[in-house]
C-alpha cells in the first residue's frame, strides 16, 4: 500500500462541494486540512473532521500536504499559488482560471528557480474532461475524412445575475469565468492561435469574443458568447467541418451530443444520467492529476497559453 495523498483544501464555497464529493470517493487521498476565513466549523469528510484554519499561511505552519487545492475567488489564485509554492513542497491544483491577468501570470513565471512552477502548478480546466467533450474529441480524431474544423460557435450561460455583486467578487466577469472554460474546452479540438475580437457588455456580465485557431492545417474562427443574464444554466457548442458539411453539436448542460451531415445523423452521445455534471468533470480530472502522468491540459504551459490568449489585446486581422 502506498501512502495516501495528503490534501489541503483552500476555499469552502460552491465548487469545494464538488472537490469534496470526488475526493471522498478516492481511497488514495486523505483530506488533511481545510482553510476558509469565512467559515469556522470544520467540514465533515468520510465521517471525520479534518483540521480547519482561517488562513493558508497558518495551515502550512502545521501541515505538510502533498496536494493543495485552491478553490477560492479568482482574484486570490495568484497570491495563494505563490504562497503555497514558496511555503510548501506540495503540488497545487488551482481552480480555473489560474490567474486573473497576464501580469499575475508573469509574476508566477518569475518564481521559477525558487520553486518548480511548471512541475507543481496544475489548473482545474474541468470542461476539458466533460464526457460530451471527450466523445466529440474522439469522434474528431477518428474522422480525418471530415477535414478541418472551420468554425465553432459556443454559448455559455450561468444564472449568476441572481448572485449580484457576489458573482463579480468570486468570478470577476462572464468572460473571465466562462471564456476560460470555452478556451480550455476548445483545446481538445483545435490549436488556438489568438484573440481576434473582444466585447464585454452588461458591466462584464456578458461577452462576445472571437478567437482564431488552426485545425488540420487550416485557419478557423470560434465565436464565444457568454452571459449571466439568464434564469438557468445552459451551455452548448457547435463545431462545423465546412469542407465536408459535417456539424458536431454538443450540449454541455445535458452532457449529450450528435454529429450530422445534411439530413443524415452520423453519431450520437448521451449519458446514463446517474453522475451529476460537475462530478462527471472532476472525477476524470482527479484521475488524470493523480495518475502520475497528468493530462497536459492541466499543466502550467496550457494555463499560460490560455491566459495569454484570454488576456490579449485582440489582433487586427
Ligand atoms: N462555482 C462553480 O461552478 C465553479 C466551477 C469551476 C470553477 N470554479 C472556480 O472556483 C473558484 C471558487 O468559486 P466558488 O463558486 O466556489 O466561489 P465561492 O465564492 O462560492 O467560494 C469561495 C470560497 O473561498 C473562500 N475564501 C476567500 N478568500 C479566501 C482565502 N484567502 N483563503 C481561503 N478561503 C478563501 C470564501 O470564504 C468562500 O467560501 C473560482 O475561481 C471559480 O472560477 C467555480
Amino acid at each position: 500500500m502506498t501512502n495516501p495523498v495528503r490534501v489541503g483544501l483552500v476555499g469552502l464555497g460552491v465548487i469545494a462541494e464538488t472537490h469534496l464529493a470526488v475526493l471522498a470517493e478516492r481511497p488514495d487521498v486523505r483530506l488533511e486540512f481545510t482553510v476558509d476565513p469565512g467559515r469556522v466549523a470544520p467540514v465533515e469528510f468520510r465521517g471525520s473532521t479534518p483540521a480547519h484554519h482561517g488562513d493558508l499561511d497558518r495551515a502550512l505552519d502545521e501541515h505538510r500536504p502533498d496536494l493543495v487545492v485552491l478553490a477560492t475567488p479568482t482574484e486570490t489564485h495568484a497570491e495563494l499559488t505563490s504562497l503555497a509554492l514558496l511555503r510548501s513542497t506540495a503540488r497545487l491544483l488551482v481552480e480555473k482560471p489560474l490567474v486573473h491577468d497576464c501580469a499575475a501570470l508573469a509574476e508566477l513565471r518569475e518564481l521559477e528557480g525558487k520553486a518548480d512552477v511548471r512541475g507543481r502548478v496544475f489548473t482545474a480546466h474541468h470542461f476539458a474532461f466533460s464526457p460530451e467533450v471527450d466523445w466529440a474529441a474522439e469522434l474528431l480524431a477518428s474522422h480525418p475524412d471530415w477535414g478541418p474544423v472551420t468554425a465553432v460557435t459556443s454559448a455559455f450561460y450561468d444564472p449568476y445575475v441572481l448572485r449580484g455583486p457576489e458573482a463579480f467578487a468570486s468570478y470577476v466577469s462572464s468572460w473571465m469565468d466562462s471564456g476560460v472554460n470555452q478556451l480550455s474546452m476548445l483545446t481538445r479540438f483545435v490549436d488556438l492561435t489568438g484573440l481576434t475580437s473582444a466585447r464585454e457588455t452588461d458591466s462584464g456580465a456578458s461577452a462576445w469574443c472571437t478567437v482564431d485557431f488552426r485545425s488540420r492545417g487550416e485557419v478557423g474562427t470560434a465565436r464565444l458568447r457568454s452571459s449571466w443574464l439568464t434564469g438557468s444554466s445552459s451551455k452548448e457548442s457547435s463545431l462545423v467541418f465546412g469542407r465536408s458539411g459535417v456539424e458536431v453539436w454538443i450540449d454541455h448542460t445535458a452532457m449529450t451530443g450528435f454529429a450530422a451531415r445534411g439530413d443524415d445523423l452520423l453519431a450520437t452521445f448521451g449519458t446514463d444520467g446517474r453522475t451529476p455534471r460537475k462530478v462527471a468533470h472532476y472525477s476524470p480530472l482527479y484521475d488524470s492529476l493523480l495518475s502520475g502522468r497528468p493530462d497536459p491540459v492541466l499543466g502550467f504551459d496550457t494555463a499560460a497559453t490560455i491566459t495569454s490568449i484570454h488576456g490579449a489585446v485582440p489582433k487586427a486581422r
